[in-house]
């Protein structure tokens, strides 16, 4: 129950280095289960998420090594094709051993993800596909129950564009008999960074970054070694975190290619950017502009910056509209933003938020993973001071965010419970 009391108002300058990407390192970890022998993984942050899946793996039967940003999984002696209640009920990415499970043992024990704090999410398109390729699957007392003979190549057609239905069923045709056409497949570069793993153990793969996937199935693959994509999240929080705090502060290490829908709508509420290879730098607006937002699948604006971006919107000077298409219930942060003294109305999955000249610090809670990482921009920029709790939240998805910001001369710091 750690907590964060961060005294705002200040400005921020300096440069930091974005870690490797959570949502492109959770799906390989599990995809690592496709081949026996030792994978390694570098440019791995050190976030509780990734130690959760590497439990996972554990259980599995997997030998899993962290060591300063290099993770080795050794896959040899895997047995256990179950993925237990207790871990995917607190990651639900868990989901994602579900077809590496079925290819490796023809069978797999998978519990159902069960609530979360972001709205429904459903595993009904995960399940379609895998079907597809010929899996039995029921559902029984929690669990996704699976099995199948032999995975047979098919046409998977998604009425809906979804990252995790689309790495399942790219992980099971790798290893599936014949040919696999994966239709409106998910484009995020996650899913990129997945195919190119996959590629590398030796399967074969056409359409990266399209969402058309073709996929000639091999018989097997390799383990191997790759280091892992920058997180655009990550990278796209801090952009903001100078936006907000109105300061002009550098990113290092991050790929400027995925961000750009963000960068184009902070240049419409007055922002500037210098690109150099793989840094960026912001050179924030003093006077922010409204700009609208509506939540899409890649390349379209990332849900995973919505409630950041609606805090900078908290202080722009005038009124701006959040639309949330992903996760239509996804505005936890609201009311914890209109207790900063934020102005923010909710109506049928759009924000109406009105700018105010400034927030004020007060004590705020964490929700989900990307709602703490608002509440931290908004303490950033408001009088006074803000403690927020249940940062256990934001220690899944950011690699030491409060030692980042300091380096960036922001006055924050962890109250350990
Ligand atoms: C991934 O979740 C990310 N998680 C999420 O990031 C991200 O918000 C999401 O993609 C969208 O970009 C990881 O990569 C680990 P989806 P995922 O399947 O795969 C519906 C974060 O903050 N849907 O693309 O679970 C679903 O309800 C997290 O790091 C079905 O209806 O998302 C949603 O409305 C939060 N049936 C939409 O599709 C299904 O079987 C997109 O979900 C699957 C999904």
């Amino acid at each position: 129950m750690d907590k964060f009391i961060i005294n705002g108002g200040k400005k921020l300058s300096g440069s930091i280095e974005i870690s490797g990407a959570k949502n492109a390192i959770l799906p390989i970890m599990a995809a690592t289960l496709l081949a026996k022998g030792k994978s390694i993984l570098t440019n791995v942050p050190n976030l509780n998420d990734i130690k959760m899946m590497s439990h996972l793996l554990r259980i599995i039967g997997a030998r899993v090594d962290y060591f300063e940003g290099t993770l080795e999984i050794d896959t040899t002696n895997c047995s256990y094709y179950e993925a237990p209640y207790e871990i995917v009920s607190k990651m639900r990415a868990s989901v994602n051993v579900l077809g590496p499970l079925i290819a490796r043992f023809g069978k797999a024990k998978v519990s159902l993800p069960g609530g979360c704090a972001i709205g429904t999410r459903p595993v009904d398109l995960h399940q379609k596909a895998l079907e597809k390729l010929g899996v039995n699957i029921n559902i029984k007392h929690g669990y996704i129950l699976a099995n199948c003979s032999k995975l047979k190549g098919n046409i998977i057609n998604f009425e809906k564009s979804s990252v995790g239905a689309t790495e399942n069923a790219l992980c099971a045709a790798v290893l599936a008999k014949d040919e696999t056409n994966i239709r409106n497949a998910a484009m995020e570069p996650e899913v990129s960074g997945l195919i190119d793993f996959l590629l590398e153990m030796g399967a074969d793969i056409q359409g990266k970054g399209t969402t058309h996937l073709k996929i000639k199935g091999v018989k097997t693959l390799q383990p191997v070694e790759m280091e892992m994509i920058p997180d655009r999240i990550e990278a796209g929080t801090f952009l903001i975190a100078g936006a907000i705090t109105k300061s002009k502060i550098s990113i290092e290490k991050c790929e400027p290619g995925y961000l750009q829908t963000l960068m184009g709508k902070l240049e419409e509420t007055g922002a500037k950017f210098e690109i150099e290879d793989n840094k960026i730098k912001i050179f924030p607006a003093q006077n922010i502009i409204p700009a609208n937002i509506e939540t899409q699948p890649f390349p379209g604006f990332p849900t995973d910056l919505q409630a950041q971006f609606l805090a900078l919107m908290t202080l722009a000077d005038g009124k701006s509209f959040i639309k949330e298409t992903i996760f239509p219930d996804r505005f936890m942060h609201v009311p914890e933003l209109n207790r900063l003294h934020a102005d923010i109305r909710l109506e049928k999955g759009i924000a109406e938020v009105h700018g105010v000249p400034e927030l004020s610090g007060a004590e705020v809670m964490a929700t989900d993973l990307r709602a703490s990482a608002a509440l931290v921009l908004a303490g950033l920029a408001a009088n006074g001071q803000t403690t927020i709790s249940r940062i256990y939240h934001i220690d899944r998805g950011y690699d030491r965010i409060e030692k980042k910001l300091q380096m960036l001369g922001a006055e924050i710091k962890r109250i350990e419970s």
